[in-house]
């Protein structure tokens, strides 16, 4: 089985999760490698809905590997309460988490909240910009670090004292994170050793991208970013495999657009159909319950995404949401200054003066959700995904009709 990247297309939230657990049957690990606890992917099973934040889609399989590489920032009382809800339905999960993970102190978390006061992104306040500065700024602290009591209270206090914290107390963080590593230090290893011996053994691997391509901070529309790499290039700094072992790359992304908390958005809407799409969609955040702002599909940035990921084939997910609308438009250019562009613009664009160019598709409004079979679609549904995949020149593998495991139409 050869090695498959999955990566949001988008500004996350596309299903991946959906879609993870949906595919992970084949795989023998399940592997997150960038972002923290701002992820949320939800897995629905059974009327069941579970969410995943720390710990990879793939846990509800029993056999499992489940490795959190070194790219990933660590809130370990929040992986803490993830393992022990996995173990309320049964399940014991593989975990392997790489001790150069850095970790979310409290600190961190009171620095987003406070920093949001002032530069407003919208963030998840779960402390990831703030953990991934100071591990940027060399003054980070890695799981490693706990193994040492003293250099570890060492460190948190020379941070505080940088930041020029003085509600925290540094015996008593490092007490509580001492008492928390206790419990999980049994997964703790050297991931990229086990990865790469996994690699030798022919082992298959999926590596489960966290937010979305728009997010990404480097690439992403940035400031309104995350800060992290959740693009292809974060699975080889976040893991510790060279790329030559990424065999293929699936590009998840929803039938419209979504986007949680500040930044640019050229296909909102901000009326009923917004609204509608909000609604039916069930458009809240995982992790913070925030309404996701919707829009039409912006093929313009899923073709830059699919660019920059080398996408090899593409899920597209909520389909059944577009189910009702007698008719749904697709951004398919961008007119910036009189100029038309089907692609986004080479130079940093400013987003403000996109202006989205739209192609209008006629709804189906027919039931999509029981659909097994791709030709057993409504016509209709049929030319718009057909359209979509030749504007951006990528095959469809995976159609998403619901959000339970079994409604996944495999494409052949
Ligand atoms: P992720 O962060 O990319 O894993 O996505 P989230 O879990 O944050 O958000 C996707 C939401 O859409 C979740 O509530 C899923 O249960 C739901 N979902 C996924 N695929 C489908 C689908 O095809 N149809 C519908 N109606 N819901 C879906
Ligand atoms: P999944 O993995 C959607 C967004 C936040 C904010 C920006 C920065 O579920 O797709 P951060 O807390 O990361 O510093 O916030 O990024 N964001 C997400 N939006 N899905 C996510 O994850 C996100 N993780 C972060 O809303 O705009
Ligand atoms: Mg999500």
């Amino acid at each position: 089985m050869d090695n498959l990247a999955i990566i949001g297309l988008q500004w996350g939230d596309e299903g991946k999760g959906k879609i993870i657990d949906y595919l992970a049957k084949e795989y023998d690990y399940i592997v997150r490698f960038q972002g923290g606890n701002n992820a949320g992917h939800t897995v629905n099973i059974d009327k069941r809905e579970i969410i995943f934040h720390l710990i990879p889609s793939g846990a509800l399989y029993s056999n499992k590997h489940l490795v959190i590489g070194n790219g990933v920032v660590v809130n370990p009382s929040v992986l803490l309460e993830e393992i022990s809800s996995l173990r309320n339905m049964g399940i014991e999960p593989n975990l392997h988490i790489s001790y150069r993970c850095h970790l979310i102190m409290p600190y961190h978390i009171a620095i987003d909240e406070r920093r949001e006061k002032t530069q407003k992104i919208g963030t998840t306040k779960r402390g990831i910009g703030p953990a991934y500065t100071d591990k940027i700024a060399r003054c980070g602290i890695v799981l490693a670090d706990l193994l040492d009591r003293e250099e570890f209270e060492g460190k948190i206090r020379k941070n505080l004292e940088k930041e020029g914290i003085s509600e925290f107390y540094p015996e008593k963080i490092a007490d509580e994170y001492l008492l928390l590593f206790e419990k999980i230090k049994c997964f703790v290893c050297d991931t990229r050793v086990l990865l790469n011996k996994a690699i030798l053994e022919k082992k298959s691997i999926l590596f489960e991208g966290a937010q979305g391509t728009l997010l990404d901070v480097d690439f992403g529309t940035y400031p309104y970013v995350t800060s992290s790499n959740p693009t292809i290039g974060g699975i080889c700094t976040g893991t510790g495999i060279p790329p030559k072992y990424i065999d293929n790359t699936l590009g998840v992304m929803k039938a419209y657009s979504t986007r949680v908390g500040e930044g640019p958005f050229p296909t909102e809407l901000k009326g009923d159909i917004g609204n509608g799409l909000r609604i039916k969609g069930k458009e809240y955040g995982a992790t913070t319950g925030r309404p996701r702002r919707c829009g039409w599909l912006d093929i313009p940035t899923i073709k830059y995404s699919c660019e920059i990921n080398g996408v090899t084939s593409i899920a597209i997910t909520k389909l059944d949401v577009l189910d009702k609308l007698p008719s749904i438009k697709v951004c398919t250019k961008y007119k910036i200054k009189g100029e038309i562009f089907e692609e986004i613009p080479q130079s940093i664009v400013n987003w403000d003066e996109v202006e989205p160019l739209y192609e209008e598709f006629t709804g189906w409004m027919e039931d999509t959700q029981n659909i097994k079979k791709k030709e057993d679609l409504p016509k209709a549904s049929r030319v718009y995904i057909d359209k979509i995949m030749e504007m951006i020149g990528i095959s469809v593998s995976i159609i998403s009709v619901g959000s339970e495991r079994n409604q996944t139409i495999e494409v052949e």
